[in-house]
């Protein structure tokens, strides 16, 4: 499913220059390449009224430079300059709607496990991306509970991005999938439901929405501070917990959100129907009313676009 999610014949942003991404080359013996030393983001730039825009753009360089600060990773770039970057990169590609990838990463071919001072470079990508789970959002998507736990905070930090972190994530998804499913949904140590492989997860009961906190070692999603936002304006009642396993399969209505993801109704878990195994109403409210505000459609959220 994912092998067209590649970079397009395109520009990439790299250490400061705008080249060919034939161009854009690492050793093979890159340190990043070798131990997932790298950090990342993913962004999405949608076309508005008013032209392209990118969704929630200081809140994904704030996060970058979160991780980055998490791995004393120097990538000796501001906030406005990696920024800069990533417009920069989008106008260069053309005005269509793209997913943006910003990468940093320990450019040495050192094998030694200590970074001090080693070479930080930074690139910025583009590529097309539609939803990420296709034609399956309309009729919701088919997960499994992981025999996989997520990683933790004792191991890794969940609150960076980092590429080491999406092994646990291959594996969770690898899973799912071997065993039939479209994604998988991950438990904490403890047990409790923490996210999918690249998206948080939300739950609906009698009119109430419910997705997991921080104490669930869940990357603290983007989309998934939008869909909070806009559920509480549409007057939803939105409570961050810790959520039982037995609880996605009782709820009314279960969902993921991410950024690459979007909104994407899950209809069934374990093979359990969720409800009537078909998308749910809020889910769908919840997916129209976000829909409109990457979209520049809804005043209220104009703020979380910065046009290119
Ligand atoms: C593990 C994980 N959880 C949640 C998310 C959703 O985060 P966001 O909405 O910021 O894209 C992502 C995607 O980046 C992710 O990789």
């Amino acid at each position: 499913m994912n092998n067209e999610f590649t970079c397009m014949a395109s520009k990439v942003w790299y250490d400061g220059k705008l080249v060919d991404e034939s161009e854009a080359k690492v050793p093979i013996l890159n340190h990043s390449l070798q131990y997932g030393s790298g950090i990342f983001e993913g962004i999405r730039a949608y076309s508005t009224g008013s032209g392209l825009s990118v969704f929630r753009l200081s809140d994904h360089v704030r996060r970058f430079l979160n991780t980055a600060r998490i791995y004393r990773m120097n990538i000796g770039r501001t906030e406005d300059e990696i920024s800069g970057a990533i417009l920069d990169t989008v106008r260069a590609n053309g005005p269509e709607e793209c997913y943006i990838r910003p990468f940093a990463f320990f450019n040495s071919e050192s094998v030694s496990l200590v970074t001090d001072g080693m070479k930080v470079s930074l690139a910025v990508m583009t590529m097309k991306m539609g939803g990420y789970f296709q034609e399956k959002v309309e009729k919701g998507i088919r997960c499994k509970v992981s025999s996989w736990k997520r990683i933790n905070s004792s191991i890794l930090p969940v609150e960076a991005k980092a590429s080491g972190n999406y092994l646990n994530s291959i594996l969770g998804s690898m899973d799912a999938r071997t065993s039939g499913y479209d994604e998988a949904i991950f438990t904490s140590g403890e047990g409790y439901v923490a996210e999918g492989a690249g998206q948080n997860i939300f739950i609906v009961k009698n009119g109430e929405i419910v997705t997991p906190g921080a104490e669930s070692a869940i990357l603290m999603g983007i989309t998934r501070d939008s869909v909070i936002k806009i559920a509480r304006d549409r007057g939803f009642n939105v409570t961050e917990r810790l959520i039982l396993r037995d609880e996605v399969y009782s709820a009314d209505e279960v969902f993921f959100a991410g950024t690459a993801a979007e909104i994407t109704p899950i209809v069934s878990v374990d093979g359990i129907k969720i409800a009537d195994g078909k998308p749910g109403k809020i889910t769908r409210e919840i997916l129209g009313e976000y829909s409109s505000a990457v979209h520049g459609k809804n005043e209220k959220y104009r703020q979380w676009l910065y046009s290119v």
